[in-house]
């Protein structure tokens, strides 16, 4: 018989990580637990740089230089998380950068090689599909990196190298924290990559990296009117229908809330590019439907203004989430959350959503922490 001699890790976890800590579920636990887990997060990459207030991962230049493309794959909200992620990639390192579903990934014979940078996002660490499309990539000899929120889960024993989100551990099914940890370290890894590639202003690197830093306080503010939210979905807890609209990367925040809203409150939702609208789906909309609108980036708000007064003009009713200026008396709701970068901004209007799945699901007396049909983590295909 052979022996085998392993390694043993410690990993530090405080008793009231897995316990509600006074909250009534998980799931509204580490929606508040978000600040500090931004903070864990960030702050982690900053240390490793001895030299100066600046993210750092450590990877070998070489590598780095010769990257042409970048792959995002995942699944769920991991892929949200990614979608979220690629203007950052994209405007700041200047390389195309593509987000795909693992479990399509996985089958598509991807065109893709040494020059590829593939990251594969998963909370748990141990979804299949996610492994799955990490150990093709590896075959077709592309770099691989991990980000996971689990420390020595299964992709991380895959993967070229491994960046860990400090959320603390995600019980409920839904995934909150670590969603807004996944953009923040990508955003992060984006800030340090431009760097090494020379590809921005180091002075728009240094006040993106500021801004992540403040990002907690601006959650807390978020936060701190989660009683608005519970109001508004008094009002709509029963809808069967519900739609979400958002261009560019408020498009992603609309994807995500329709997850959030579809796992735990059961109310069928469709999330929707604004300028897709005309393309069919206003043929759904009727009187007294709900639509809930994402306008952070100025550049395209007009646009999705113009989208909600078509739906308003067929009898909607909307729930608007904004950083910008509105005009009055235009929607029932508005949510005005903190201004912030554009690349940012997915993290601060996700919050508003995720409290309002939280409170439809709460009024419809269902369980927030286990919905129906759901597993924490997809280990099987
Ligand atoms: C998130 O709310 C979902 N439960 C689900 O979409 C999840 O994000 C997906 O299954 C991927 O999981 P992972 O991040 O652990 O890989």
């Amino acid at each position: 018989m052979n022996k085998i001699s392993k390694k043993y890790k410690t990993i530090d976890l405080s008793n009231s990580s897995s316990t509600k800590n006074g909250y009534e579920d998980f799931m509204l636990k580490e929606i508040f637990e978000q600040p500090k887990a931004i903070t864990n997060t960030v702050n982690k990459y900053i240390l490793l740089n001895e030299k100066c207030n600046f993210p750092d991962f450590n990877l070998p230049k070489d590598i780095l230089l010769n990257v042409k493309e970048i792959y995002i794959v995942a699944c769920g909200t991991a892929m949200h998380a990614g979608l979220a992620s690629k203007n950052t990639i994209e405007k700041l390192c200047k390389i195309p950068t593509y987000i795909e579903i693992a479990s399509e990934f996985r089958y598509s014979d991807p065109i893709i090689n040494n020059n590829t940078l593939c990251i594969f996002i998963s909370q748990s660490g141990e979804t299949a599909d996610t492994i799955s499309a990490l150990k093709l990539a590896k075959e077709k000899g592309c770099t691989t990196i991990a980000i996971t929120n689990v420390i020595g889960s299964s992709i991380t024993r895959e993967a070229d190298f491994s960046f860990y989100t400090y959320a603390g551990p995600e019980i409920a099914v839904a995934s909150t924290k670590a969603y807004i940890c996944q953009i923040a370290l990508i955003c992060s890894f984006a800030i340090y990559l431009a760097q090494v590639l020379e590809s921005t202003d180091f002075s728009i690197l240094e006040d993106l990296n500021k801004e992540l830093l403040d990002l907690p306080k601006k959650i807390e503010m978020v936060l701190e009117k989660k009683e608005r939210i519970r109001d508004i979905t008094k009002q709509c807890y029963l809808e069967k229908n519900l739609f979400f609209l958002g261009r560019g990367i408020d498009y992603a925040t609309c994807l995500e809330g329709s997850l959030k809203l579809k796992e735990i409150s059961y109310i069928h939702s469709e999330a929707y590019a604004g300028g897709e609208l005309k393309h069919g789906p206003i043929a759904l909309i009727e009187d007294g439907i709900y639509v809930v609108g994402i306008l952070t980036d100025c550049k395209l708000a007009s646009k999705t203004i113009s989208n909600l007064q078509e739906v308003i003009t067929r009898g909607a009713k909307t729930f608007v989430i904004s950083n910008q200026k509105l005009p009055n008396n235009t929607f029932d709701f508005v949510f005005y959350i903190p201004n912030s970068s554009t690349f940012l901004s997915p993290i601060l209007s996700v919050i508003p959503l995720q409290l309002f799945a939280y409170y439809i699901s709460k009024q419809k007396g269902l369980d927030v922490d286990k919905p129906r049909n759901l597993a924490k983590s997809v280990t099987v295909e």
